[in-house]
């Protein structure tokens, strides 16, 4: 028997709303009515970026009022910590993008790495046109530049969860956007 004490430190999570769920969604309304001009007259396929945008693209989608298609695409970033990171396509789109008009919808816009290699990937396809629309935008961490049509928030450096996003796969169905903090229990 090995009578060596095992030390781990239970840390409590608390969440500290930022956002509240009628300011995420009058905002999602806006943006909606702003895309439902900005496409009048066509057919908008909208592109869900899993998992965190799922929450954000259900809400927007029911909002606009424009004939819609959607399809759905999983990445991971790896290569986190080099300088020189790649794009790992996990789930990729069902149908071509050839000739239909694009809209990129995404949970947040941190350091840009992601949503620029998405950008260019989905470029190469040959869309009519191609957009970007984000809930929540952290321009402090931006890395890489990478335009963004349409930003429901810009946010301070700050590490949030709710509204689809997570920390450690969790609180993503929080109704609305809160900031994490950890404290020592
Ligand atoms: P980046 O723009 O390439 O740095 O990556 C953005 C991705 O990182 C987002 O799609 C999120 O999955 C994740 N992310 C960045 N900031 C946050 C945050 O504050 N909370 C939760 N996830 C975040
Ligand atoms: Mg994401």
């Amino acid at each position: 028997m090995n009578w060596e004490r095992k030390v781990h430190r239970i840390m409590k999570e608390i969440i500290h709303e930022l956002i509240s769920e009628e300011q995420v969604e009058e905002r999602i309304r806006e943006m909606a009515e702003q895309l439902s001009r900005d496409y009048a007259g066509k057919t908008l396929h909208m592109i869900c970026i899993l998992k965190g945008s799922v929450i954000f693209f259900s809400q927007l989608a029911k909002a606009v009022k424009i004939p819609v298609t959607m399809d759905f695409m999983a990445t991971a970033s790896y290569g986190e910590e080099t300088v020189s990171s790649g794009l790992e396509v996990r789930k990729d789109l069902d149908e071509d993008l050839d000739g239909r008009h694009v809209l990129i919808v995404e949970d947040i816009i941190d350091t840009g790495n992601t949503l620029s290699m998405v950008r260019k990937m989905l470029n190469a396809r040959n869309p009519k046109s191609l957009k970007i629309c984000t809930l929540l935008d952290k321009p402090e961490r931006r890395e890489t530049e990478v335009e963004v049509e349409y930003v429901g928030f810009e946010i301070p450096d700050k590490f949030v969860v709710g509204y689809g996003l997570d920390y450690a796969q969790r609180y993503r169905n929080l109704p609305y956007v809160g900031e994490i903090e950890f404290a020592e229990d």
